[in-house]
């Protein structure tokens, strides 16, 4: 089976970690996030992906070139943005497949462990033109969210509301007929939530909801950046590219753990970084040459590359950039964002609320 991964978005949410690397790429338990979708995408069965790419495009093929984890990769860009509709139309002039085969379309920043081949077979048994995977949450208010009926069809796409009518919202995962893909317009902006769905509904079309409350994480934020990053190390979602076994903390070749720290609880500590003694890091992410010194406490935050933590400080949900440095006594916590250079000087900040 053919897929087509999107991958083309700024991820703005994320800054500054984005900056110099898209959200698809960014390190998330010792690889590039994609690693762990291509071979879960490999395990359900796809052998060819379509990577649809606009922003810093050309990384992505410098990160996997034509193929990986067992699976033969293609590279379509956009020259402007096209959305998640257009993107998909423009990408699928790379498609091999015929007209009335699946298409797997991923969004590069999930984190799923659901069925993909029971998807797959549903949207074949209904005939489908597109069948979406469809995930319950606990609070659907912050999401638009996806009714089906009592055959699993799906009725609507609602926007955010604060009385949504179901708990289910799409996980961005669809199974596409091929031609309800030639069928979007071409070289336009289009977007697969606003548009073609509910397009495609209005036209009676069959578009299916496949339901399952497996694992699912949107990595969009840096708190869920950090979080599908522990929850990989501690093995919550398996996957077969992690370099090493799960475990409390992931440390890379070249990093360097004092016997005298704390490092846990699905902690990745990258190539060549750094944990002085005393030092406690807790649940975060520590990309390649990244430093914490002696007595200085981490606690789910990012540290980027050659990011470092003088001694004594305290980061509590923090995201550094590259190169930022947080001198010695500095207390920082709930969502304090320190941009890629910055370096802030001794126990300049004591506290801060959410940014
Ligand atoms: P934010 O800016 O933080 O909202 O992130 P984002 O730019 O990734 O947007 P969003 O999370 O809504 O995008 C969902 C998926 O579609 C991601 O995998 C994006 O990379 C991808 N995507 C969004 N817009 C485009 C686009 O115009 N072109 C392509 N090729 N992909 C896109």
């Amino acid at each position: 089976m053919e897929a087509i991964l999107l991958v083309g978005g700024q991820g703005t949410r994320l800054r500054p970690l984005t900056i110099s690397t898209p959200k698809p790429l960014l390190p998330t338990a010792g690889v590039p996030f994609l690693a762990h979708q291509l071979a879960r995408a490999r395990a359900a069965g796809v052998d060819r992906i379509v990577f649809a790419t606009s922003y810093r495009a050309e990384m992505f093929e410098a990160a996997f070139g034509t193929r990986a984890h067992g699976v033969d990769l293609v590279y379509v860009s956009e020259d402007e943005p096209l959305g998640t509709g257009g993107a998909i139309r423009n990408a699928a002039g790379a498609l091999t497949c015929g007209p009335d085969e699946p298409v797997l379309i991923l969004n590069g920043d999930i984190l799923s462990g659901h069925d993909v081949p029971a998807q797959v077979a549903l949207h074949e048994e209904a005939g489908a033109a597109v069948t979406l995977h469809l995930t319950p949450v606990d609070d659907p208010s912050r999401f638009g969210c996806v009714p089906t009926d009592g055959e699993g069809r799906v009725t609507a796409f609602l926007e955010k509301t604060s009385h949504p009518v179901t708990d289910q919202i799409n996980a961005g995962c669809y199974v596409f007929r091929r031609k309800a893909i030639d069928a979007i317009p071409e070289d336009e902006v289009v977007s697969v939530e606003r548009e073609t769905f509910p397009d495609l509904i209005e036209s009676g079309a069959v578009v299916m909801g496949y339901v399952e409350s497996g694992y699912w994480l949107d990595v969009g934020t840096p708190e869920a950046f950090v979080q599908g990053s522990r929850d990989l190390v501690l093995g919550r979602l398996a996957s077969s590219a992690m370099p090493g076994e799960p475990g409390e903390r992931l440390a890379l070749e070249r990093s360097r753990v004092s016997p005298g720290a704390v490092v846990r609880g699905g902690t990745a500590v990258g190539r060549g970084a750094v944990v002085e003694a005393g030092a406690t890091v807790i649940g975060s992410v520590l990309l390649d040459e990244a430093f914490v010194a002696e007595g200085a406490t981490v606690r789910d935050s990012v540290l980027s590359r050659g990011a470092r933590v003088g001694p004594g400080a305290v980061l509590d949900g923090v995201v550094l950039g590259d190169g930022a440095v947080v001198g010695p006594g500095n207390e920082l916590r709930g969502g304090v964002r320190v941009w890629p250079g910055i370096k802030l000087p001794p126990t300049a900040l004591r506290f801060s609320t959410d940014a």
